[in-house]
């Protein structure tokens, strides 16, 4: 186990990106908080084995459709840390888009959707794993296993204005998110940095401009350890 207030703040740099240097660095930084006394953080990868004294009552996870090599074996290893009656809960959206009409056939948003699948996939990491994890919690042993989908544009191309502000945000969050989703993901692909900037820059310029309409399904997805 390690602990956060030594390793919070360290990063390693990759073409000009930042990424946590958890597994690779040494201390050095200070983090301090204000929290409960029965909160503690710890930094710990997920697909590590689950050593904690302490069983858990409920395990969330959110936005974490890149991170792991098989969400089935996370999920295990959640059933296994629960207490009986525990719950999880993993909440993501459903990768790649999908189009409310076809995109242009020039179009590069298309082309990275696509490109980014098959890229996550080279990696040993997919991105198209979300629409599992329902069945993968059953399988592992969890009941009363429940789906929620909600449906979200990624943009502002919709009349209801709490989907637009939804889409809004959505497309505000993926034009901040391409370029950092990209680089070294479509490397895996043969890509060179300097290519893959280009067509994340075009990407982000579609959605910017609205020539495209993508959207995604935003699931939430829980299930109890039986008692
Ligand atoms: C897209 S961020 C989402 C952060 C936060 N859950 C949220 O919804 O705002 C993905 C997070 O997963 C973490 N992560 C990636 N791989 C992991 C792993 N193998 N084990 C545990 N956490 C991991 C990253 O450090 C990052 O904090």
């Amino acid at each position: 186990m390690t602990s956060a207030n030594s390793t919070l703040y360290q990063h390693v740099e990759e073409n000009g990106r930042t990424y946590h240097a958890y597994k690779s660095g040494s201390d050095s930084h200070f983090f301090s908080i204000a929290v409960p006394p029965n909160c503690r953080f710890v930094v710990e990868d997920a697909e590590d084995d689950w050593e904690h004294d302490d069983k858990f009552s409920y395990i969330h996870a959110r936005a974490v459709l890149s991170c792991f090599a098989d969400p089935s074996v996370v999920i295990r290893k959640a059933f296994n840390a629960l207490e009986p009656g525990g719950y999880i809960e993993f909440q993501d959206h459903m990768a790649p888009f999908e189009f409310v009409e076809p995109p242009p056939e020039d179009s590069a948003l298309a082309q990275w959707n696509q490109l980014s699948i098959e890229a996550s996939i080279k990696g040993g990491r997919p991105w198209n794993n979300s629409k599992n994890y329902a069945r993968w919690m059953r399988e592992a042993g969890f009941v009363d296993v429940e789906e929620h989908k909600v449906w979200v544009p990624c943009g502002t191309f919709v009349e209801d204005p709490k989907l637009r502000k939804m889409g809004l945000y959505h497309v505000t969050n993926m034009m901040q998110g391409i370029d950092g989703m990209t680089t070294r993901n479509l490397s895996r692909l043969g890509w060179k940095p300097e290519e893959s900037k280009v067509l994340a820059a075009r990407a982000i310029a579609e959605l910017r401009e609205g020539r495209v309409k993508p959207f995604n399904f935003i699931l939430a997805v829980w299930g109890r350890k039986p008692s």
